[in-house]
């Protein structure tokens, strides 16, 4: 692409500040970048802006209650000694503020109380030293997103395009520059004085996901493409207990932390036999010792009998799912680990720069570092409120440049819908089978092969057709592959990182000597 005017046929538009994603990061960006007065656009592909993984968020919000100092110790803790301690000071010391001024003062959430004016029902969940989460019963996500959602439509500076994908980044020499957007079905323009990439997770890579549909790691695919850096790709965290059905759908860590027990098939609970904390293990272990179980003795359940409260009184949301579902927790609720959180990503500083100029990550598709090897409970819609607040801040005051682009090719016929869910078919098969919670050298390497060939494929047809099901089947190889690759990298097990091949010490294993 050159620099020069844009082509005179082409509608463009030209923002300060084009946010790609309406999650809480995005939203926290957008609302940061409007602040500093700067004009937004915030676009999603999702039809309803709140079809977003923060929207199905649970458990809650962490907050550090006076003593950032415990957080941050547990934060590492549960990364295997991994996470980056730089960062995670980042996250403690902003997260008191962000909590207070944007979700209590500005957007006016009503946490959980004990009692009606009375201090916060803080919560506790797995490798939590202390009560400390925030919440709303257990649908913390959606009674955070939506007031925020309608918060930013009510500023003028904010403008909200749904259904609107972004299919590539606009970069010339090293700088970013916006989006091409499928609103053209050959990409339409939009010029931007910086991006913000807050496209979240890549639960499609994955036969079973916590992630709502649409998590095919479309803003790491774009930067990853665009030439920036990411990293820790290896590290994808699965929830020990989502529902063992066809559409699984999450329970909770706070179910663990008000009480709730794991039983294997022959009845027994078994998590004391792993970890000395048992059910509040680190969520790795517990994931893992779950799958075991499942293997060992048929099946997992948790059993809600121990809670102190009913679990209708103490999580009716999730009482009211089961409800639906056919599932009568009363039985103890069927459980399996599921893919859940990506803790790598896009490579970015404590302000969510890339290693690309003008362009931001925040959210899950940003990596930085706080999570390590192994991301804590409840500390992802923080990451996300802290950095998308700090990216949309650092964004603004950059002049759009409005450049001569390129237009995709869209010049063959749309392929049938059945083609890109049979290749995310295969995808997800080889994703699941290779590099779910245990890995081995040998199958991380046959991964690889079958990808690259997948890709090939894939490749062929982007290159003439611009469909959003086939950028994202593209995108989710391209993090498919970078996944593959950091594992076949990586010869020591850390976290989420479990290779059940290799003779080295664990990372775990080398910090504590
Ligand atoms: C949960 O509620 O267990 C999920 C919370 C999280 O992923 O941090």
């Amino acid at each position: 692409m050159s620099e020069a005017t844009p082509n005179p046929q082409q509608d463009y538009r030209s923002p300060d500040v084009l946010v790609v994603g309406s999650g809480i990061a995005g939203c926290a960006a957008a609302l940061a970048a409007a602040q500093e007065g700067e004009e937004v656009l915030l676009v999603t592909k999702a039809s309803k802006p709140e079809d977003a993984s923060s929207d199905w968020a649970q458990g809650g919000i962490a907050t550090t209650r006076g003593d950032p100092d415990s957080l941050k110790g547990d934060i590492i803790e549960a990364s295997a000694n991994t996470a980056d301690p730089e960062a995670v000071d980042i996250l403690v010391e902003n997260a008191a503020p962000a909590v207070r001024e944007v979700l209590i003062d500005t957007l006016g959430i009503e946490f959980d109380t004990l009692e009606a004016d009375a201090d916060y029902d803080f919560a506790r969940e797995a490798a939590h030293s202390k009560d400390r989460i925030l919440h709303v019963d257990a649908s913390t996500g959606q009674h955070i997103l939506r007031p925020f959602l309608s918060h930013l439509s009510t500023l003028e500076n904010i403008e909200l395009l749904e259904s609107t994908t972004a299919l590539e980044l606009i970069r010339h020499e090293g700088r970013v520059h916006g989006a091409l957007l499928d609103t053209d079905p050959c990409g339409q323009p939009v010029f931007a004085g910086a991006t913000i990439l807050a496209t979240g997770g890549i639960g499609d890579l994955f036969e079973r996901s916590t992630n709502p549909a649409g998590s095919s790691g479309d803003g790491i695919a774009m930067a990853f493409l665009a030439g920036a850096n990411v990293a820790d790709m290896q590290y994808v965290q699965f929830h020990p207990t989502a529902v063992d059905i066809d559409d699984p759908f999450l329970l909770s860590e706070a179910v663990r932390g008000e009480g709730g027990v794991l039983r294997n098939a022959a009845g027994e609970r078994f998590m004391s036999a792993y970890h000395d904390d048992a059910e509040l293990a680190p969520r790795d272990v517990v994931a893992r010792a779950v799958q075991d179980e499942i293997e060992a003795t048929g099946a997992v359940t948790l059993d809600v009998s121990p809670l102190e409260e009913s679990f209708e009184e103490t999580f009716p949301t999730l009482a009211a799912t089961c409800h639906e579902r056919g599932i009568d927790f009363r039985e103890g609720i069927p459980v399996a680990p599921c893919e859940h959180f990506l803790c790598g990503g896009i490579a970015v500083d404590g302000h969510g720069r890339t290693s690309l100029e003008r362009l931001y990550a925040v959210g899950e598709c940003a990596h930085t570092g706080v999570h390590g090897a192994n991301r804590l409970a409840s500390t992802s819609l923080l990451e996300g409120l802290v950095w998308g607040l700090r990216a949309g801040r650092d964004a603004a005051g950059c002049e759009p440049t409005p450049l001569e682009t390129q237009q995709l090719r869209n010049s063959d016929p749309a392929l049938p819908e059945r083609f890109a869910a049979e290749k995310f078919y295969r995808l997800q098969t080889v994703m699941s089978a290779e590099l779910g919670l245990r890995r081995t050298s040998v199958g991380i390497a046959s991964a690889r092969g079958d990808l690259r060939r997948l890709k090939g494929e894939v490749d062929a047809y982007t290159r003439t057709r611009t469909s959003r099901s086939l950028y994202e089947l593209r995108n989710a190889t391209v993090v498919a592959i970078l996944i593959a690759n950091a594992a076949a990298d990586t010869t020591q097990s850390a976290g989420c990182h479990y290779l059940e091949d290799s003779d080295e010490p664990t990372a775990a294993e080398v910090g504590a000597n």
